[in-house]
């Protein structure tokens, strides 16, 4: 008896576990967010979102969402009260990552910048934001967020530098090959212990023209020669335009769905986690 009971617990256990473990991976990986931001259009206020202005919000939002659904990875919409906003999902992500990267930034940016009338976020697979100002077709570089990885330590720019910049300035020179305002690539660069292949992403909501896209860009390009240079990789956000550098590739992995780590075998029988849920126990 005694066993038993202490088996259904333990299997309870393993399950909540289980259980956690995959809606945390299935989750897109939050990188920042602003309330009320100051923007190219908008100063920030303090006075709150009403009752109605939430409402209308909420179902802006959830219309947002809705579009992702039907595999856009770009919208805009607006609300007749006065409410813009658009989602942007990052040009290589599949339709149900895209999907899932959406739906969870709606609920997110309700929790993080609650009654708030703008906000932003950004997440590795997606961006969202809305405002109660006019946005659309304005390219905005304010709020800008950099981010980066591990220091190199140099004083001068190297090959590897010079390497990443040129890069990237390929890249925001064919931005407007294709029509979606994204481009990505790779380049081998050759050093003394031997060849790397670094990669690079590019990528603008589609509001604004391409014009505006590549001065967004190159605006954001003058703070990576701030910040970046002594850099492995890095990545500078804004509303309007993102860019992003890694010594390794980061575009061609498979969509973002890791599976949760393996259990040891002697703990996690995949029959007994089964069996355990046709039985009823939970
Ligand atoms: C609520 O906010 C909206 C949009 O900002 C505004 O048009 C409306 O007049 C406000 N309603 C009330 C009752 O204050
Ligand atoms: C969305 O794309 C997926 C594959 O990525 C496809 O299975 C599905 O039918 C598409 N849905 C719509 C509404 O086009
Ligand atoms: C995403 O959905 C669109 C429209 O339904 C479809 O054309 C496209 O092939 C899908 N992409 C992938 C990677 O399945
Ligand atoms: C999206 O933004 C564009 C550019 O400002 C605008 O012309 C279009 O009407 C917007 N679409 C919606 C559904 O709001
Ligand atoms: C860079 O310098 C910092 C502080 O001197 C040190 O902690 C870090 O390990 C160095 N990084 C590399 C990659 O050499
Ligand atoms: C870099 O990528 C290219 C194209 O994918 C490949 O042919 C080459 O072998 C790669 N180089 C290294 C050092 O991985
Ligand atoms: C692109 O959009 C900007 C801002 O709306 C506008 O000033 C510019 O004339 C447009 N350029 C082209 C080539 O359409
Ligand atoms: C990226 O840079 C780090 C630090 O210099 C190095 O240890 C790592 O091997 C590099 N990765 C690739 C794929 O070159």
């Amino acid at each position: 008896m005694f066993s038993l009971q202490y088996n259904i617990t333990f299997l309870s256990l393993l399950f909540a576990v289980f259980s956690i473990m995959s809606s945390v991976s299935s989750q897109p990986s939050y990188i920042k967010h602003y309330c009320n931001p100051k923007t190219e259009t908008s100063n920030p206020t303090n006075e709150a979102a009403n009752a109605t202005y939430q409402s209308s919000l909420t179902v802006l939002l959830n219309s947002l969402s809705s579009k992702a659904s039907q595999n856009f990875s770009f919208y805009n919409d607006s609300s007749n009260i006065g409410i813009y906003s658009l989602y942007l999902c990052r040009g290589d992500v599949s339709n149900s990552t895209c999907q899932t990267c959406i739906s969870f930034a709606t609920q997110d940016i309700t929790t993080r910048c609650p009654s708030y009338k703008s906000a932003i976020i950004w997440y590795d697979q997606c961006m969202l934001r809305y405002s109660d100002v006019n946005f659309l077709g304005v390219a905005s570089k304010e709020p800008q967020h950099t981010w980066w990885n591990t220091d190199r330590n140099i004083s001068a720019p190297d090959q590897l530098a010079l390497n990443a910049l040129s890069l990237l300035y390929d890249l925001i020179a064919n931005v407007e090959t294709i029509d979606l305002l994204y481009e990505t690539g790779v380049k081998e660069v050759t050093l003394s212990t031997g060849p790397t292949n670094s990669s690079g992403l590019v990528q603008c909501t589609r509001d604004i023209n391409v014009s505006s896209c590549r001065q967004c860009l190159s605006g954001l390009m003058d703070e990576a020669k701030k910040c970046c240079e002594s850099k492995i990789g890095w990545r500078v956000l804004a509303p309007s335009c993102n860019l992003r550098y890694e010594n390794y590739s980061f575009t061609a992995q498979p969509p973002v769905t890791p599976l949760p780590p393996p259990l040891p075998q002697s703990i996690f029988a995949g029959k007994v986690y089964f069996k355990a849920r046709a039985g009823g126990v939970f």
